[in-house]
């Protein structure tokens, strides 16, 4: 049963302990580890913090599974596709053990926590040393020092399968290697209680906890103190943040006070869902000068009826509202969405209501994904008559009239000018930046790899469905 748990000091300097123990097992000649992740930016966020972990028990990060000693693998559940992906790459790894009996394989994240999947590694997948579970990356090193022991007896090759079902565990001041200086993914809360009827996710990610306002606020100080320029706060439904603790701050009062943080970056949030889309929102995100003018509001579908059946708590009349609602406050709003098509017992009618809902909001950009039934949520339960063929078909339209939208969303920029951040390199050597405008929207840029981490006036001279094109205009 959830039970929010708040891992102590001492509980941490225990971790930090083992973190000391492997550093010294493992000192003799240099160590390498890779982490691969798969999934959603919790999962990115996730496997910073097992970067983190990793450096301070002594190996050096690297890409190259052929050098590495330790490889995590950080699993996604969300569809079948990206589970087969993982299979297929774990079990890959049987080369890389030939020529390194030494390797350590660990797969932890969202599909460990299903018995199913546990049960096929502990059957079919017997490279794998160790399994763990989102609400255990706090504790990794003692899992991989258990897993080292476990391996340092001779002639004993149990594996360490743990990916515990206690979800409640909310952990500060763990170690944590980001990717970029420039952008920051910020962890605002954990779980999701929405138990929408097609989604894996409050399954394996366990019940909604929120960290403290202190907390975030802390380290969003410390990101902006430390030069980021772009930070999202994420969460699974950013809207509801707060519940259960009794700070009385809302998501709309966090968003104010990270705004009022000092520092020259942009605020960016994901996930909103829906149902918690309020007034309250909207206003303090046009009231907040650092609030990126993008809002990600996945609608899942256009009617009603399979909104009722999604268990969405909205339907396409509160939708709307609620996008015209941001529009007022916003009207340079960048929005987006994500949609499933194929919901079991959907109609073309259905469809036709999700393709209307989509010409009628005009998406900047959409995620459209055919339905994957998940064991163990109810919509696997559901009758599903389609065929994936018609299914299909459904998908390519949708997604034909998506791309024209966006194609011409983004058509409208060119000749513009506007204010971006250059936030990486690409590579491309024609134009080897990446920027990022206020509104979320992809400028590749011809320029300086010094004026990665800095705004810039960017002159669009050609857009995509995907991208705009431009140059860094004379500031
Ligand atoms: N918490 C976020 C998103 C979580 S998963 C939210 O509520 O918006 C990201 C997206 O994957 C979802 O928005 C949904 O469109 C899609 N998705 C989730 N479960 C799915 C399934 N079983 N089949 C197909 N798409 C799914
Ligand atoms: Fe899944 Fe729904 Fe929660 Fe999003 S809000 S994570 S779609 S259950
Ligand atoms: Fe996948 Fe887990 Fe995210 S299931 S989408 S990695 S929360």
């Amino acid at each position: 049963m959830y039970k929010r748990q708040e891992i102590t000091a001492a509980q941490l300097d225990a971790q930090r302990a083992y973190c000391d123990m492997i550093r010294a097992a493992i000192a003799p000649r240099p160590h390498f580890a890779m982490v691969e992740t798969y999934g959603c930016q919790q999962n990115e966020s996730d496997s910073e913090i097992l970067r983190g972990w990793l450096m301070d028990c002594g190996y050096s990060l690297t890409d190259d599974a052929s050098r590495a000693d330790m490889i995590a693998i950080n699993t996604c559940a969300v569809r079948e596709h990206a589970e087969k992906r993982v299979f297929g790459n774990v079990g890959a790894l049987v080369h890389n053990r030939a020529k390194n009996p030494d390797l350590i394989v660990a797969v932890g994240g969202c599909m460990t926590q299903q018995e199913t999947v546990k049960e096929r590694i502990r059957e079919s997948f017997r490279m794998v040393d160790l399994v763990f579970g989102p609400h255990e990356v706090w504790q990794f090193p003692e899992l991989l020092w258990r897993t080292m022991e476990r391996r340092g007896r001779r002639g004993n090759r149990s594996r360490l399968i743990a990916a515990s079902p206690s979800d409640g565990v909310v952990a500060e001041g763990l170690p944590r290697q980001r990717d970029s200086g420039v952008k920051a993914w910020l962890s605002i809360m954990n779980g999701c209680d929405n138990f929408c009827t097609y989604c894996i996710v409050p399954h394996v990610r366990g019940r909604e906890r929120s960290r403290r306002p202190a907390d975030v606020l802390a380290e969003a100080a410390a990101l902006a103190a430390a030069g980021y320029r772009d930070i999202t706060l994420l969460g699974q439904n950013v809207n509801s943040y707060g519940k259960g603790l009794d700070d009385g701050v809302d998501f709309p009062d966090l968003l104010r006070a990270v705004n009022a943080i000092d520092g020259d970056f942009v605020i960016r949030f994901m996930t909103s869902h829906p149902k918690d889309a309020t007034e309250k929102l909207f206003r303090a995100m046009a009231e907040s000068e650092k609030c990126a003018r993008h809002l990600h509001l996945p609608a899942q579908s256009g009617s009603d009826r399979i909104l009722k059946l999604m268990n969405r708590h909205y339907d396409r009349k509160k939708y709307l509202e609620a996008v015209a609602l941001a529009r007022r406050y916003m009207p340079d709003l960048v929005l987006t969405t994500d949609i499933i098509v194929g919901f079991p017992g959907e109609t073309e009618a259905d469809f036709a209501e999700t393709l209307s809902l989509v010409e009628e909001v005009r998406y900047d950009a959409m995620f459209t994904f055919i339905y994957s039934p998940r064991t163990g949520t109810p919509a696997a339960a559901m009758p599903d008559p389609v065929s994936r063929a018609e299914k299909q078909v459904w998908f390519d339209r949708l997604l034909g009239t998506a791309n024209a939208i966006s194609a011409e969303k983004h058509a409208a920029y060119v000749g513009k000018t506007v204010r971006v951040l250059i936030d990486g390199e690409t590579n491309d050597p024609a134009r080897n930046l990446s920027a990022r405008t206020k509104g979320g929207r992809l400028v590749h840029l011809a320029g300086d790899p010094s004026l990665v981490g800095t705004f810039a006036d960017a002159k669009i001279t050609a857009s995509s469905t995907w991208a705009l094109f431009g140059e860094t205009a004379r500031q």
